[in-house]
């Protein structure tokens, strides 16, 4: 019995995939033509018409500007738009810009497990699993660590006077992100306050304050 079950299990979790596999060696991303259909992913060009710089981007050279964000981070992803050869790979590439003490704040991708390596600064890193556990590491440059799919992790960094840099590869090509705070506190329409209020155990002004301070 207890051998059926985990044959089972085993079976499921081969099944368990990030993006659909494709067909063809590639689907280079139709970026003009707007969309009337919607498919799994873009519409493929041509691959007659595909060109070697279909699979290049540069988006991921410039440093994003963390001036205007009030946690301090900057995320630059790829897409299909600005490396349209990455459609139906599977993949997306992050670079995050953090500022001096910045966070990116607690956050999931219900689509994508993410690896990252810190480049430049110290960083803390963490994810928390779904017993409630939290795992975190400190990352210094060429260090690596990987957020498993679907659970919320944080960057953090430690320097207060150094901007640090991460590049994050995403098992999705559209991995989603829902930033915990975000969603919660200033979703449109907003969930109601008599949820926040028991949810988090505070009072109706600890939730308009909440809310204000997210920008809601
Ligand atoms: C991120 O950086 C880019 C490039 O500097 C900038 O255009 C964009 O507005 C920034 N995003 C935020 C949320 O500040």
């Amino acid at each position: 019995m207890l051998q059926l079950f985990f044959c089972c299990l085993a079976l499921l979790f081969c099944l368990v995939k990030p993006d659909p596999d494709p067909l063809q060696d590639y689907c280079v991303a139709d970026t003009k033509t707007p969309p009337s259909v919607f498919t799994n992913g873009v519409l493929c060009i041509n691959p007659n018409l595909a060109f070697a710089s279909h699979f290049k981007t540069s988006v991921l050279s410039k440093p994003g500007r963390t001036s205007g964000n009030p946690f301090g981070f900057n995320v630059t992803l790829t897409s299909t738009t600005n490396l349209p050869g990455i459609n139906t790979l599977g993949l997306t590439m992050a670079r995050a810009d953090i500022a001096a003490n910045g966070l990116v704040p607690p956050h999931s991708h219900p689509r994508a497990s993410e690896v990252t390596i810190c480049l430049q600064g110290n960083l803390l890193v963490g994810f928390v699993d779904t017993s409630s556990r939290l795992y975190t590491q400190q990352l210094r440059p060429g260090e690596s660590f990987v957020f498993p799919q679907g659970l919320i992790h944080f960057l953090f960094n430690l320097d207060s006077m150094h901007s640090a840099l991460v590049l994050s590869g995403l098992s999705s090509q559209n991995p989603g992100t829902q930033l915990t705070s975000i969603a919660t506190f200033v979703s449109k329409p907003g969930i109601p306050d008599e949820i926040l209020r028991k949810a988090f155990g505070i009072n109706g002004q600890d939730v308009a304050k909440i809310r204000k301070n997210l920008g809601g």
